[in-house]
């Protein structure tokens, strides 16, 4: 099932919202986007979203085009960008392990301002890689993982239960582990 028809088939009881979504499908951007928006109408105060390859490190990465049995991040990077670069009203970081590990929270942030000429190319993502990914080591999110802002709106129950999960997803000997990409023709993403 596509993301667009699970979210157009939901059919949730009262008071049904996800605490934590993982989007790592359909690795283009306007799929991204559409997939991030789709994913704010369902999530649960104090919920996170999840975006997997956030990072792509080489150019052929962050192609377009899937190719097959190569490392393919795909323009996941360029979805971020644009949300970075309007949407005062979320709060993003990029883990920067295992090609990047986007978070997407409600709460705010300084958007990362891209001129409407620019063209998203990976010479842009290069020069700004660290402010637009707004990268944060895997040491420092688990430092600061009680001070994002889905942990000050969620309940204590709550916020103990996803920082749980954030620690059986993105555990630190696996986050360090994932910290270089793989070698040429292993598979990524
Ligand atoms: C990079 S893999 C991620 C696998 C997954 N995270 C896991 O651990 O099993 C991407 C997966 O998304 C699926 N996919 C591709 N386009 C999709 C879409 N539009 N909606 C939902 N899933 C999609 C692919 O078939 C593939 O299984």
């Amino acid at each position: 099932m596509t993301s667009d028809s699970f979210f157009e088939n939901i059919q949730p009881g009262r008071n049904f919202f996800y605490d934590i979504v993982l989007i790592d499908g359909l690795h283009l951007d306007e799929q991204v986007i559409r997939d991030v928006e789709n994913s704010l109408k369902w999530l649960a105060p104090g919920g996170t979203i999840v975006l997997h390859d956030c990072n792509p490190l080489t150019q052929a990465a962050q192609d377009e085009e899937y190719r097959h049995n190569t490392l393919w991040n795909g323009t996941v990077w360029r979805a971020w960008a644009k949300l970075r670069a309007s949407r005062t009203d979320l709060f993003m970081l990029t883990v920067d392990a295992d090609h990047g590990v986007g978070v997407i929270q409600r709460g705010r942030q300084d958007v990362f301002g891209i001129g409407s000429n620019q063209v998203l190319d990976f010479d842009f993502l290069d020069r700004n890689r660290s402010e637009l990914l707004h990268l944060v080591s895997p040491v420092e999110f688990f430092k600061g993982l009680d001070e994002l802002p889905a942990a000050r709106a969620a309940g204590r129950a709550r916020r103990a239960i996803v920082n749980r999960v954030f620690h059986r997803i993105l555990g630190l000997p696996r986050l360090l582990r994932l910290r270089h990409a793989p070698p040429p023709g292993e598979d990524g993403g």
